[in-house]
């Protein structure tokens, strides 16, 4: 396939969206943008402009911040990897936070806050040759993308998972605290009424729970090469 594609992969919190995805993005030499940190970028924002207060959020107060909310991607050689930006500060350590995660879904839900991301994620679309993860990438932000991935995996396996991700980056996490708040996210995604988690009509579905990422790849290498022979 000649032309550079867009490659949406949406799927289950902690399904493993991001490291496939990156991995995907390597291979093809694409842009690998994780639409979820823009989501925990805005709801880092919004605690620290005290804009939630425990489980009530200052709506009104976010939809008319939310021209203020910059959000942009850069790459770190050092590290490797794409960082997000919050108003020109480096956040990405911080947003993967468990304070963020547990009051991220409830962000996501606000219309006016997806209807922006949407907005910047389809801008960074434009130029193609990228590999977005998310929630409704297939379903909304690129109906019309090339290649759709829906991911999943046993909720156990993800929650063992991102226990262990947390773990080796030193935070002190309790097992039980992330397996509820996957269940927690998984819940709330599916069920609110602006763009829920669905798989779309024509997206592949990719169940991890027993594979390696070398096997998904071999996968999506299959996936690639029935789509290029039957272009
Ligand atoms: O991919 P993640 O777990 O970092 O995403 C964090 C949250 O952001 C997730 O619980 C729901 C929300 N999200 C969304 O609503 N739509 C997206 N395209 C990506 C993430």
């Amino acid at each position: 396939m000649k032309h550079k594609m867009i490659i949406a992969v949406d799927g289950h919190s902690s399904s493993g969206k991001s490291t496939f995805a990156k991995a995907i993005a390597n291979e093809m030499d694409y842009l690998y943008i994780d639409s979820g940190a823009m989501y925990r970028a805005v709801t880092l924002y919004c605690i620290r402009e005290g804009l939630v207060s425990g489980s009530h959020l200052h709506e009104n107060e976010i939809i008319n911040r939310i021209q203020d909310i910059n959000i942009r991607f850069s790459y770190n050689p050092d590290l490797e990897r794409h960082e997000t930006y919050l108003n020109g500060e480096n956040v990405e350590e911080e947003i993967r936070r468990i304070e963020v995660s547990s009051i991220v879904s409830v962000i996501s839900k606000i219309g006016k806050v997806r209807e922006r991301l949407v907005q910047l994620q389809r801008e960074i679309g434009m130029f193609k040759g990228i590999v977005m993860d998310g929630r409704d990438i297939g379903t909304v932000v690129f109906p019309d993308a090339d290649i759709k991935i829906f991911m999943t995996a046993g909720e156990k396996v993800r929650a063992e998972r991102r226990f262990s991700e947390l773990k080796e980056k030193g935070l002190d996490v309790d097992y039980n605290d992330i397996h509820a708040n996957i269940a927690d996210r998984d819940r709330i995604d599916s069920g609110r009424s602006i763009s829920p988690l669905r798989k779309a009509p024509d997206a592949h579905i990719l169940d991890n729970s027993e594979m390696t990422v070398e096997e998904q790849m071999d996968w999506f290498r299959e996936l690639l090469k029935n789509k290029t022979e039957n272009k």
